[in-house]
């Protein structure tokens, strides 16, 4: 036997076996793919198409008056789905920890600090955030009125969440005492520390709310 033919002889096997892995690998991901297009189509009788306690991602929230569908991670909070998913940034983040209160918003007419309420367990329910208090016509609602009137903030960062504070607790004492309302929004810190004002803001957004 020539060297040639001793060579040829030698890479036969190697070329034969390399050429069927790779039709065998085509194979095998055309199979693989194939069974994920079955398998998603149509579930094998008893078979989940997700993992075991797997949320629904893509939900319908009410807020601000509207249903709006949006894509929501399990863990997700409130806030960053109004700020980052729904492009409602007057709700402001501070600490994302349930201490200063700029994050509030109503649920079902409560205040609630939304950088520690679940997005999914809202499903269902009424979220009223800082743009949803103005009337269609524009017109502010009366404790932003009051706002405008006495100018209560310096740079206005906690003013969000002072209103939507102010504006829940009105809804079960609609006319409070300067102490009473300064207790009913002691949930809100303001970093300016401007609170005399901004009482007397929330204290005169009050008056224009029972003139109303
Ligand atoms: S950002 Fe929610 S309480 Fe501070
Ligand atoms: S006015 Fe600046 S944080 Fe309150």
């Amino acid at each position: 036997m020539t060297d040639q033919e001793n060579s040829r002889v030698e890479e036969a096997p190697n070329d034969v076996s390399r050429r069927n892995f790779i039709k065998g690998e085509i194979a095998a991901g055309a199979a693989v793919s194939s069974a994920a297009y079955v398998f998603r189509g149509s579930p094998l009788l008893g078979q989940q198409t997700s993992a075991p306690g797997a949320v629904e991602r893509l939900i319908t929230l009410n807020v601000n008056g509207q249903e709006r569908r949006v894509d929501v991670m399990k863990q997700e909070t409130l806030a960053m789905t109004l700020r980052y998913k729904l492009g409602l940034t007057g709700t402001k983040l501070g600490c994302d920890r349930a201490e200063c209160g700029a994050c509030t918003v109503l649920i079902d007419d409560i205040p609630r600090y939304s950088c520690s309420t679940l997005t999914h367990s809202v499903r269902g329910k009424r979220v009223v955030s800082i743009e949803g208090l103005a009337a269609a016509d524009g017109t502010l609602h009366p404790v932003q009125q009051g706002v405008v009137a006495e100018q209560g903030f310096q740079c206005a960062f906690c003013m969000p969440g002072f209103v939507m504070a102010t504006v829940g607790f009105l809804k079960v004492n609609p006319n409070p005492t300067r102490p009473q309302l300064a207790h009913g929004i002691s949930g809100n810190l303001c970093r300016c520390q401007d609170y005399d004002k901004i009482l007397t803001a929330m204290m005169h957004g009050a008056e224009l709310m029972r003139r109303a």
